[in-house]
């Protein structure tokens, strides 16, 4: 019997820059480039065991054994590993998400880049990061950016080859984010739906695309000179225009709830009357990010405190890029 083992960490990321839509269903070749920051409280340990004594893939995730369905996802995904190599053994595969509870941001990012990386080294393909985003991405397109920490750009490029994670900056500055938990509840439209309904029937889409190559060259001036108005005012402009492009969609839908409003106009509030720099975005749910001062999360917290529950608040300072971990690490 032959068994190779691999352990991976990786961060999830929120971006600043949003992907909205894909030029290649298949190879995950999206339409605009992206930029995300990577955070430090959001993780998923990945252990991958091939062996030659598995006659199919199994999947646990949390402890818990996974259905067919998302055992063929991960066997798809596994296979791109096992056409690279010819090595055709089957995989054990133990995911553990490390997400606050009730966060709702159980993220396909963080799981992506850390079975990418724990493949990697049970193959021993051993390919660099850069490398190695470009196998994360057919996961989903989002976990591209996790393979680095900090800042990390998503070039879009234009082949399989060359659609691929571009570290930018460490974010070793004074920034943060805070989570706002509206719900933690499984999305209605999943962000893969969701962006392929925008990509073909709304309006709007053209003008997305357009305007977030110009964001992008934008804030990466802004992460250049450390300013976080320029950081946040660029992401909460790129966040609002994603979503847009959904309130044009045809039928027309739309992932804020009440409470990302109340939040939105808090954090707005927040910055206007205290003049404390705080800014936000959201993703394919109803959950507010706040992009701010690491020195500002104690003052934004406790203003937010007062319109929603603390165990709704979650901080996080930015992550580092995937990296092993050793069986103990993993036992620990
Ligand atoms: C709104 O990466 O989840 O979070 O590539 O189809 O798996 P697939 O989609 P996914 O989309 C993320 C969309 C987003 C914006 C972003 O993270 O850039």
């Amino acid at each position: 019997m032959t068994t190779s083992i691999g352990i991976t960490r990786a961060h999830t990321n929120i971006a600043l820059i949003k992907y909205w839509g894909k030029e290649n269903k298949e190879l995950f070749i999206p339409m605009n480039s992206s930029l995300s920051l990577t955070l430090e409280a959001f993780y998923t340990d990945t252990k991958v065991e091939l062996s030659d004594t598995l006659t199919e893939d199994e999947f646990y995730l949390n402890g818990a054994k996974q259905d067919e369905a998302a055992i063929a996802k991960i066997t798809r995904f596994l296979d791109l590993f096992r056409t690279e190599t010819g090595d055709t053994r089957r995989a054990r595969v133990e995911s553990l998400n490390f997400v606050p509870t009730a966060a709702g941001l159980a993220s396909s990012a963080s799981a992506f880049a850390a079975l990418a990386g724990a493949m990697n080294e049970a193959t021993g393909l051993n390919m660099p990061a850069q490398k190695l985003s470009t196998y994360a991405r057919r996961g989903s397109g989002s976990a591209t950016r996790s393979l680095f920490g900090g800042f990390v750009e998503w070039n879009k490029g234009d082949s399989n080859e060359n659609s691929m994670a571009i570290p930018v900056d460490d974010a070793n500055f004074d920034i943060g984010m805070i989570i706002i938990v509206v719900s933690a509840a499984e999305k209605k439209i999943s962000s893969r739906a969701g962006m392929e309904l925008t990509v073909s029937t709304s309006p709007f889409y053209e003008g997305w695309v357009t305007s977030a190559a110009t964001d992008l060259a934008d804030i990466k001036e802004a992460i250049k000179d450390r300013d976080i108005h320029r950081i946040g005012s660029i992401a909460e402009f790129n966040g609002m225009k994603m979503h847009a492009t959904m309130l044009a969609s045809n039928p027309p839908f739309c992932y804020f709830e009440p409470e990302s409003i109340v939040a939105q106009q808090t954090i707005r509030t927040i910055r206007e009357e205290r003049g404390i720099p705080a800014y936000f975005t959201m993703d394919a749910g109803p959950n507010v990010k706040v992009i701010c001062k690491a020195s500002d999360i104690p003052a934004i917290l406790e203003e937010l405190g007062k319109v929603f529950p603390s165990e709704k608040l979650i901080p996080t300072l930015p992550g580092e890029g995937i990296r092993t971990l050793t069986e103990d690490e993993w036992n620990a």
